[in-house]
């Protein structure tokens, strides 16, 4: 599905992105792998599967470090057609009343989920247009579309990535670029798993899906590439919520 698209995955040392990246790189993409934290045992992972990556430590919040990161994709590759915006501040966040959040803790996730994946299409856009076109991938979350207490920054940021979305396609479609958005339920990526209580939580998120079981990191490797695919080719602006039919929207 991904034969020869060459993507940046941001976020992926670990976690979702990780799987996502592994993900594209079976399905015949080479793979950028992007975080603050160190990638090489993933992308050792990748190559040892006879699949293409290279790791890049990356601060999203960086223009600098944005910038750095499509160059030297574009060096290794010779060009970007799709980028994932998956870094975020999420699991580590505590769950707080929306009176009990620290107001510099706000800034920050903000900074990080919204501010972050602007840089990375800022930086993106350019390295695109040289090949024609890309696919751009935003990372947001189901709980926008019910709303949730006690990660009211958290949700605030994603509702700020959604919208981005709708209006940079209006700026981008004439250059041949696509963005689309993925709202994940609650995935069991190891963040969540070191979570405090989640066992005991886990039972009830299930049972109120239509397809009742916990969701986990490659159940969203399909839909994202959907969205990277050529498939997906007249398809700009859209939310696709991968979330076992939790919220219909
Ligand atoms: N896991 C879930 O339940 C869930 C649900 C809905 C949406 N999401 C979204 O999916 C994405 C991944 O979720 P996850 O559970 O794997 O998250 P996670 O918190 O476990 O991992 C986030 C990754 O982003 C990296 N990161 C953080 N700040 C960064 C920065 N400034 N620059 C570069 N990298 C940075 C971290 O090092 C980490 O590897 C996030 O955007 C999250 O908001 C997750």
């Amino acid at each position: 599905m991904l034969e020869s698209k060459r993507i940046i995955i941001t976020g992926a040392a670990q976690g979702i992105g990780a799987v996502l990246a592994s993900g594209f790189a079976e399905m015949g993409a080479k793979v950028a792998v992007c975080d603050l934290a160190d990638p090489g045992d993933l992308v050792q992972r990748i190559g040892s599967d006879g699949n293409e990556a290279i790791g890049i430590r990356a601060d999203v919040t960086s223009v600098d470090d944005c910038n750095r990161m499509v160059a030297e994709t574009e060096e290794a590759f010779g060009g970007v057609d799709g980028l994932v915006c998956n870094a975020a501040l999420f699991s580590a966040l505590p769950i707080k009343a929306y009176d009990e959040i620290d107001p510099e803790l706000w800034d920050e996730v903000m900074r990080v989920n919204v501010k972050g994946p602007w840089l990375c299409a800022r930086a993106a856009v350019p390295a695109m247009e040289r090949v024609g076109g890309g696919s751009i991938v935003m990372v947001s979350t189901n709980r926008i579309f019910r709303g949730y207490p006690g990660l009211l920054h958290y949700d605030a940021s994603k509702g700020g990535v959604l919208a981005m979305t709708r209006s940079l396609i209006r700026e981008l479609g004439p250059r041949n670029i696509r963005v689309n958005t993925i709202a994940p339920g609650l995935t069991m990526s190891e963040g969540v798993l070191a979570r405090d209580g989640i066992g005991d939580r886990k039972g009830a998120i299930a049972a109120a899906r239509s397809l009742s079981r916990d969701q986990e990191p490659d159940d969203l490797i399909g839909p994202a590439a959907f969205f990277l695919s050529d498939h997906a080719g007249f398809v700009t602006g859209q939310c696709l919520i991968v979330d076992g039919g939790g919220i219909t929207h």
